[in-house]
């Protein structure tokens, strides 16, 4: 059995400020009782995201991974509709700055190299780039620096879920 420290609204900051502000490995969960709890936990974390940073967001189908990237873009007031870009594998929003949030979703892409000829790795160093699956498919051409965060489900509670978020080297 493995204790992960828990993210709450008291050490969140604290806790942010390693995730995004050292080269530290880590790993937190955050439990979340609705999309409410979701969208506090994006909420949050988009006020740390800069240019560069890279966040992976896996799951199985419907644990919640849009609804995240939804309270991301909220944050920042995204008006397009942030919906998983299934056929265009990324979208770009404008957040007003000088770079966008580049949302990807990587599940209909093979593997890294798929990834590699047809996307390539320039996106990672020019905005904030949100990849779903993309831990599961293209890992081993992440940067280091790379935050992992997946989503379980519970298997009797349908609203709660549960966020481990994670950065191992
Ligand atoms: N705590 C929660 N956090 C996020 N979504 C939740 C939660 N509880 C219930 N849901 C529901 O689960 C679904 C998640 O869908 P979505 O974000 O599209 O999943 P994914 O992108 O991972 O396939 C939504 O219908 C949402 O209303
Ligand atoms: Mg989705």
């Amino acid at each position: 059995m493995i204790f992960l420290e828990k993210i709450t609204n008291k050490n969140i900051n604290n806790i942010l400020n390693t995730i995004f502000n050292t080269a530290d490995d880590f790993s937190y969960e955050y439990v979340s009782n609705n999309v409410d709890d979701t969208k506090w936990l994006a909420n949050y974390i988009a006020k740390y995201l800069k240019k560069g940073d890279i966040i992976t967001l896996n799951g199985e189908l419907g644990s919640g991974k849009t609804v995240f990237l939804n309270g991301i873009a909220s944050y920042f007031n995204v008006e397009k509709d942030v919906s998983s870009p299934t056929f265009t594998i990324v979208n770009e929003y404008n957040i007003g700055k000088d770079y966008p949030i580049y949302h990807f979703d990587v599940y209909r892409i093979k593997n890294s190299n798929e990834f590699l000829d047809d996307i390539g790795t320039e996106y990672f160093d020019n905005g904030i780039c949100l990849i779903e699956w993309g831990d599961e498919i293209i890992s081993d051409i992440l940067p280091q620096n790379t935050i992992h965060i997946d989503i379980t489900k519970d298997i009797e509670d349908e609203n709660k879920r549960y966020f481990k978020i994670w950065r191992n080297k």
